[in-house]
């Protein structure tokens, strides 16, 4: 039997990633291997361009990676394209971006449940999970609220709600604390912390904050494009 508790979730291997083209190009990622085991979690940490987004963005199987191989949770991505990869997003990656990235015409439950109409599943079992992970977030008092009407953690709260509502193995957020006041950013490392804990989830985060230092002890220092590790993850 294969042993799930130490299974990879989140693998790069010899990854390298460029930007424009010509005398313009860039290498975002340079030759880059991570890997991180099931309910693990990882923070990424670096200056201003040093290629975090770009390194999530390629687990989180929203970009594609130029060299290399990009594997989630056992499945190696790198001959599909990104339409391919669609059903392995939805079923498997949750994505908390810096900005929220809320549909502003939609309220918090709107936004909440969009993953699982996407994944065509019934609205009985729609209306029990989407109330499920308001309660996780505690934001049953404002599922019909929209965006606009919410504070900053509150429209993150929905943000990690959508992230969590169809059972993913990775979540990765980038910068989730960035936009947010440092009580409330330190509520929502709790929160992140928690569901990780409760499920098992794999959680890979980029942040700059030191709250966020203490709290994950597994710490990936990206340079220009190149990464290295404080405590192995492998
Ligand atoms: N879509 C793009 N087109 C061209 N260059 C890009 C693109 N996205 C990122 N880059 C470049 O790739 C490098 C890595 O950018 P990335 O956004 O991954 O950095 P970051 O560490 O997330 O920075 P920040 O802390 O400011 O969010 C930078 O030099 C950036 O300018
Ligand atoms: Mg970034």
């Amino acid at each position: 039997m294969p042993c799930i508790v130490n299974s990879v979730v989140a693998q790069l291997v010899d990854v390298s990633k460029y930007y424009g083209s010509g005398e313009g190009r860039i290498k975002a990622l340079d030759n880059v291997s991570i890997s991180v085991r099931r309910g693990d979690s990882a923070v990424l940490v670096g200056p201003s361009g040093s290629g975090k987004s770009t390194l999530l963005h390629l687990l989180g199987c929203i970009d594609k990676q130029d060299e290399g191989s990009v594997i989630i949770d056992g499945i190696d991505t790198s001959s599909k394209g990104l339409d391919e990869l669609a059903p392995l997003r939805l079923d498997k990656i949750g994505f908390v971006f810096q900005s929220f990235n809320l549909i502003p015409v939609l309220t918090a439950y709107e936004n909440i449940e969009l993953p699982l109409l996407f994944r065509g599943y019934d609205q009985g079992y729609i209306k029990h999970r989407v109330n499920e992970v308001l309660e996780m977030v505690h934001l049953q008092d404002r599922m019909h609220h929209y965006p606009r009407h919410m504070s900053g953690g509150q429209q993150q709260r929905v943000a990690i709600a959508r992230a969590l509502v169809g059972n993913p193995a990775l979540i990765l957020a980038d910068e989730p604390t960035a936009n947010l006041d440092s009580r409330t950013g330190a509520d929502i490392l709790e929160l992140l912390l928690y569901l990780k804990q409760k499920d098992s989830i794999t959680l890979v985060l980029s942040s700059h904050d030191s709250v966020v230092l203490e709290r994950i002890s597994n710490v990936i220092h990206i340079m220009d494009g190149r990464v290295s590790i404080d405590s192995p993850v492998f």
